[in-house]
């Protein structure tokens, strides 16, 4: 992906962790997820009182996405303010491997540094469909 989208998206999950509910950790993630079409689905995670029942800011803008019909996407960027980039937790790389396979995952900060990586890099070993089909 150029350079010019990459930081695009990267402005949306930047635009997208202001929505953040995390009273909690008040640790703040936004996510952008742009498909092949071009359309983009952002989001923020989303915490509770139960603290198992949080969401990941990846995987809000996935469902999201893919509540919408959406199967086909290019790219993924996940922010938060922390030195270096952030890294995605693991419920959210098997989420990434079931339905952005093919995508960019771009990890960054709110200060623009990211790294891009596969959902290969980011999970070698995924649980998939293929162990009972
Ligand atoms: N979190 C995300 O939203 N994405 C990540 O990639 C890492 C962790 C959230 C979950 C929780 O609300 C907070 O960050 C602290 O773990």
């Amino acid at each position: 992906m150029q350079k010019a989208k990459i930081q695009e998206l990267l402005a949306k999950a930047v635009e997208a962790r202001k929505y953040s509910y995390s009273p909690y950790s008040n640790f703040k993630v936004g996510a952008a997820l742009i498909t092949k079409a071009g359309k983009i689905y952002t989001g923020c995670n989303v915490e509770n009182a139960s603290f198992g029942l949080t969401i990941c800011a990846e995987r809000t803008a996935i469902f999201k996405a893919i509540s919408e019909g959406e199967r086909e996407f290019e790219a993924l960027a996940v922010v938060a303010d922390v030195e270096g980039v952030v890294s995605p937790c693991g419920a959210c790389r098997q989420i990434i491997h079931e339905f952005l396979r093919d995508a960019q995952i771009i990890t960054g900060n709110i200060k623009g540094d990211y790294k891009i990586f596969t959902p290969d890099e980011l999970l070698p070993f995924p649980f998939s469909e293929s162990a009972f089909s």
